[in-house]
């Protein structure tokens, strides 16, 4: 087994009552406090910065999926609006889809921030995000015909690179021709668009705004992707001058929501804000260090954060990771704990496993430890955020993945090459299930033991500490563990 990295210690599985370096009480303490889930949230976070020539800079934490993505990041960032003044989306684009449901009302934010709900709170499109100018429109629409505020307090990089038309047509067609590796994308773009992105052939939304330039930009751009599309996939030619005006007049849209972003997270930070990084996608789908090629084209883990906003590392306090308390993909590619059977279908029911963004029904599995560890390792977890905890309600027993057998021999490196994953033969423990529902409890100390007992075992197999555990789909349906409020209390001293 690889060491664990982290810097915080994993608790013992038999001592409840272990003490965190902070001071803090892990999750299954059973004798800590019951905190109330908004208290924390009424105290406005401020870290004082005695090396930073005595200013102070709002505190900051990043929130990245765990696994592949789907984990309930929505919602988890929706929570924590209740306390961070600014939300800034750093990577990915309308491929994401992050449910949000406040009392029964449900939103599925796509390229918008979930600080959109809160009005008092600031959303930024970092530059890190791919957008649809189109498709950016239309959500933003939607949030207005709701009653939601998204003028003054929704911005838009100037750095952010933009989606065209010919960008889906080539996905589309590499998706489908013949001999290329299917990824099953949401066909949204996104890939070729980060390619010209790479490329320094790509149009920034500075550029969009720019008439002429985008009349230039779009003309050659044509000319040359129809050329490949029709050469290699028998594309239909797209029609220039018709994009260049349904996307002059989509940028006169757009224009008021546009700001230099990092300066506007950086001045943020200086004045004391507390920024929420909002991930997408999730870490098995990062470009560098997920199921390659089975991933999407950004930096979606923890790293991206800076990259993705322009907000320096050194600025970067927490990051805190999302897992489900199973497992799910959507799309082609590697997953190792994925169950083919009635058990699969069942948590796909139960979890009402379909995506947001294309319906496809989600691959299903148990919880992967080894990803997890790696999850921690790549993204600097220190805080855990266990959601669709009562998917798992119904169940006596919890199998759940330790670690990998390649070959008879035990090991937790995860693969560099698809191939790799075919020769993993997973490890179960089967855990107590609790066989009770958790959807209306509100405290760790109401939980079941073995759902507390499910739940420290996480921790002491990935070295991170648990911070909420969700329990519905609702925004109220979340239990917030006092180590965690008591840490970010600390910090606010
Ligand atoms: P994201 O992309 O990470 O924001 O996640 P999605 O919104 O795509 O998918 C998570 C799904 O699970 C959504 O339908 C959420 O409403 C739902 N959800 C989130 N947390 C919970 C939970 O604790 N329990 C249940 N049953 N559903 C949840
Ligand atoms: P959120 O933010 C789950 C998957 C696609 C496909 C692969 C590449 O809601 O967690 P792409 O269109 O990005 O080129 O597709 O990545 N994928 C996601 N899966 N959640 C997402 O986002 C995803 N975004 C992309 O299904 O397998
Ligand atoms: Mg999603």
């Amino acid at each position: 087994m690889l060491e664990r990295t982290h810097q915080v210690p994993p608790i013992d599985l038999h001592q409840f009552s272990s003490q965190f370096s902070s001071g803090a009480t892990s999750v299954c303490d059973p004798g800590a406090a019951p905190v109330c889930g908004r208290a924390i949230f009424q105290v406005e976070f401020e870290l004082s910065r005695g090396g930073r020539g005595g200013t102070t800079r709002g505190r900051t934490a990043v929130i990245v999926g765990a696994q592949w993505g789907d984990e309930g990041k929505g919602k988890i960032v929706d929570v924590l609006t209740q306390t961070f003044s600014v939300v800034a989306r750093y990577a990915g684009g309308h491929n994401a889809g992050h449910t949000v449901i406040i009392n029964g009302k449900k939103f599925i934010l796509q390229l918008v921030p979930g600080g959109i709900l809160r009005p008092e709170c600031t959303s930024v499109v970092g530059n890190g995000v791919v957008i649809d100018p189109l498709a950016f429109l239309k959500e933003v629409a939607a949030l207005r015909s709701a009653g939601v505020k998204v003028d003054g307090n929704l911005f838009v990089s100037n750095r952010a690179q933009v989606i065209l038309p010919y960008h889906r047509m080539m996905e589309l067609g590499s998706e489908n021709a013949p001999g290329r590796v299917k990824i099953g994308t949401t066909s949204r773009g996104i890939g070729p668009s980060y390619e010209d992105k790479m490329g320094r052939r790509g149009l920034r939304v500075a550029d969009l705004l720019d008439t002429q330039l985008l009349r230039t930009h779009i003309e050659n751009a044509c000319r040359e992707k129809n050329t490949i599309a029709h050469a290699l996939f028998n594309s239909e030619p797209l029609d220039a001058d018709k994009m260049f005006h349904e996307y002059a007049d989509a940028a006169e849209q757009i224009r008021p929501f546009v700001r230099d972003t990092a300066l506007l997270l950086n001045r943020a930070l200086a004045e004391g804000k507390s920024i929420v990084f909002e991930g997408a996608q999730g870490t098995m789908l990062d470009i560098d260090h997920g199921t390659y090629p089975f991933v999407t084209s950004s930096s979606s883990t923890s790293g991206g954060a800076a990259t993705g906003t322009g907000v320096p590392p050194t600025s970067i306090d927490t990051v805190i990771g999302i897992t489900k308390a199973y497992c799910t993909r959507v799309g082609s590619g590697p997953f190792p704990s994925e169950l083919l059977d009635a058990q699969g279908e069942d948590l796909r029911k139960r979890g009402n496993e379909f995506g947001a963004v294309t319906g496809r029904p989600r691959r299903t599995g148990w919880l992967d430890l080894p990803l997890l560890r790696y999850a921690g390792m790549i993204n600097g977890i220190s805080w855990l955020v266990v959601t669709k905890l009562d998917v798992l309600d119904h169940l006596k027993e919890i199998p759940v993945c330790v670690g990998y057998k390649v070959d008879g021999k035990e090991t937790d490196e995860v693969p560099a090459q698809a191939c790799g994953y075919e020769k993993i033969e997973c490890i179960y423990r089967k855990m107590a299930g609790w066989a009770s529902p958790t959807q209306d409890i509100r405290t760790v100390e109401g939980l079941p033991k073995a759902a507390r007992e499910y739940l420290a075992f996480i921790e002491k197999e990935t070295g991170a500490r648990v911070a909420m555990i969700s329990t519905g789909p609702d925004r109220e349906q979340t239990i917030l563990v006092p180590a965690f409020v008591s840490e970010l209390e600390l910090k606010n001293c």
